[in-house]
């Protein structure tokens, strides 16, 4: 990012945790209602017009390394085959054969040449173009030309391999916005994957994603790792359009929890000391929240099962640390980073549960929590106004607070 942004996220950082009264030029934020977490009618609305029609990461690069590795992803429940082609690009394809539509390949992952269907045996080139077909002199119809796999939008970003489900997507540097320049000093190409974890929860995935959109609930939550790393009041928010964010958030220095300060700890050093005075977390909208630290960090997806169910990935990428074994580092951050994750997680099921109770009217959220409403803002805006189901939508506010058209700096 540049210079001058660090100076005047600092600026802002510096602001509020100084502040003694609300912002005067800031909204209050009217209720986001609960049935937009409840509602089959908006869930589906939600997969059809948001998930399906926006960037999503469907994990790294390096799991395809070498031409013609492959692997099966379907976190936004329809099959997709990622396949690193001869030309080295990586491609996403439906998984679904063009004959009578079976899965194509049926491992995880692999590698191969052809992908040849095992139903009966129609393969394909790993550009997905068709290539063969057996006793092809009964098709007398058939155009092989027109008959290749199925191909979804599939780009790569610093390592992370990213699917769209809308062919006509704009590009995904385009998508990413700000979030490319100033995450390009992390390096995430050269970083490595440290450990995968994932954890389904009983509640809805912005019940889950929410909770890592602020950090007003880090002192009751986290008493003993985040409320202590972290001063919750001396943090800035930054919104980007298409609902991306950014939250700085000044770290407690020598408490003994810093990342940066534990012995032996990785580091990237190309990123600058504001990455190690502040935790800096970024959403790059929908559903992908990294707080990047010098040392390796998380990035966590969430993914939804259903209405009031979703999976949580946390992929942990560090500094490549060569043919040795795994840093010491990270025996004790995997701990803590856990912990954490189970300290937020063990509110998520229970929440789902009330806001399905029937007494629930909506989350009302403070200036401290507005990444949140901008999240909503962005998805009414992809479902559009007209299609909102009665009652569930939000109004729109915050457009006049996007960074760059706006300066959040003290006066
Ligand atoms: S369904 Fe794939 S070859 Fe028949
Ligand atoms: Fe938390």
């Amino acid at each position: 990012m540049p210079e001058n942004v660090y100076d005047e996220v600092e600026k802002v950082i510096a602001f509020e945790a100084a502040r003694q009264e609300p912002r005067p030029d800031f909204p209050p934020l009217p209720e986001i209602p609960g049935g937009r977490y409840t509602s089959p009618e908006f869930f589906a609305l939600e997969h059809d017009r948001v998930l399906a029609k926006s960037w999503v990461c469907a994990g790294r690069d390096e799991d395809l390394r070498k031409v013609g590795d492959y692997r099966l992803w379907d976190k936004l429940g329809v099959p997709l085959l990622l396949v690193r082609g001869q030309d080295d690009r990586i491609r996403a394809f439906y998984n679904t054969c063009r004959h009578r539509g079976a899965p194509v390949v049926r491992q995880d992952a692999g590698n191969t040449r052809l992908l040849r269907c095992q139903y009966h045996s129609w393969s394909y080139g790993l550009d997905g173009t068709l290539k063969g077909v057996p006793d092809e002199r009964d098709f007398p119809c058939l155009d092989k030309s027109s008959r290749g796999l199925i191909e979804a939008a599939c780009d790569v970003w610093g390592g992370w391999v990213f699917v769209n489900l809308d062919k006509d997507a704009q590009p995904l540097l385009d998508y990413l916005g700000p979030l490319v320049a100033e995450l390009d000093c992390v390096g995430m190409a050269g970083l490595r994957t440290v450990h995968v974890q994932e954890y389904q929860v009983a509640c809805n995935w912005k019940v889950a994603m929410d909770g890592f959109l602020e950090v007003y609930h880090i002192n009751t939550i986290h008493p003993t790792n985040a409320g202590i790393m972290l001063d919750h009041k001396a943090a800035a928010m930054g919104l980007f359009e298409h609902g991306h964010s950014r939250m700085a958030t000044r770290k407690r220095m020598n408490q003994g929890l810093n990342f940066v300060e534990f012995e032996g700890a990785p580091d990237i050093p190309t990123m600058p000391d504001f990455y190690r005075l502040n935790n800096v977390a970024y959403m790059a909208f929908p559903n992908l929240i990294t707080p990047v630290e010098p040392t390796g960090f998380p990035v966590l997806l969430f993914w939804p099962d259903g209405v009031g169910k979703c999976t949580m990935q946390a992929i942990y990428v560090a500094p490549d640390w060569g043919n040795g074994p795994l840093p010491e580092f990270w025996n004790t951050f995997l701990p803590i980073f856990d912990q954490v994750l189970e300290e937020d997680m063990m509110n998520m099921a229970p929440i789902q549960r009330s806001l399905e109770s029937g007494g629930f009217t909506g989350m009302m959220i403070n200036y401290q929590e507005r990444r949140i409403y901008w999240f909503h803002e962005e998805v009414d805006r992809l479902i559009g106004a007209a299609d909102i189901p009665d009652g569930l939508a939000v109004p729109q506010l915050l457009s006049r607070f996007v960074e760059d058209r706006y300066d959040q700096a003290a006066e």
